[in-house]
């Protein structure tokens, strides 16, 4: 199966206001990468349907365009992720790497861009909040990290779900999507709980909608801990 271009980088066809907002979120990406590298980066939200896995997905697209090897990772295990998205949730995935010992080459999706692949959650999915707290969820995911310069993790919000910020743990660097308007309480909230955790966070990432226009992100700020 090889996953269109198409169906990465929405909408189709998208507007030049769109293309350019991505470029700065990869600029932006690549420079916090000068800082500290961070090879597995996980994106999450305060709460549902703020972006995350348009984001995952579309910043994805803009690192393979400039020959990054990424590899998008779902590790939404309830179904709201880019294994949906993608039409891929069924296939063999993370939760497989995590319970039998095969190789990530035969969970890998390739796409019609050769330096973007993809790995869906898994056969075993509903199995990922529980494994999450195991040793080989991360061991999975440092197999992962090993085949790509880039490893984007999608996720569920970190309101309500204990794997995210699980997650948020193993990882080098968490990307906070908020959208736009919505409280700043319930941000800041999600900071203090990451910081407590000890994750390191690289951004907050403010996805808007420009009137009249298509997918914005207005805004992605350095977030200084
Ligand atoms: N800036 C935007 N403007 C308009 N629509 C958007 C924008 N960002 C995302 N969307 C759309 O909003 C919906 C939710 O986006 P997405 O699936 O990326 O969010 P999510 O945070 O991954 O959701 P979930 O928590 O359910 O996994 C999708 O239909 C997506 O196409
Ligand atoms: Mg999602």
């Amino acid at each position: 199966m090889l996953i269109t271009s198409e169906s990465l980088l929405g909408p189709n066809p998208p507007t030049s206001a769109y293309l350019e907002a991505y470029r700065i979120l990869r600029s932006e990406f690549l420079i916090l990468q000068e800082h500290e590298e961070s090879r597995i980066v996980l994106v999450t939200s305060p709460w549902h349907q703020e972006g995350k896995s348009t984001v995952v997905l579309n910043l994805g697209t803009m690192l393979a365009l400039i020959e990054k090897d990424t590899i998008v990772l779902d590790t939404d295990f309830y179904g709201g992720g880019i294994g949906e998205t993608l039409g891929i949730s069924g296939s063999p995935g993370l939760t497989d790497l995590c319970l039998h010992d095969i190789a990530v080459a035969e969970t890998v999706i390739e796409t019609e861009l050769s330096a973007l692949r993809v790995v869906p959650a898994g056969t075993e999915a509903d199995r990922g909040p529980e494994l999450t707290e195991g040793a080989s969820m991360g061991q999975a995911l440092r197999k992962i990290g090993q085949q790509a310069q880039f490893v984007l993790c999608d996720s569920t919000p970190l309101s309500g779900f204990g794997a995210t910020l699980a997650l948020a743990r193993m990882v080098d660097m968490v990307l906070l999507v908020s959208l736009a308007g919505s409280r700043v309480e319930d941000v800041q909230r999600c900071l203090a709980s990451l910081k407590e955790a000890g994750a390191r966070v690289g951004g907050i990432i403010v996805n808007d909608e420009l009137p009249g226009e298509s997918v914005v992100y207005r805004s992605y700020h350095e977030y200084h801990r």
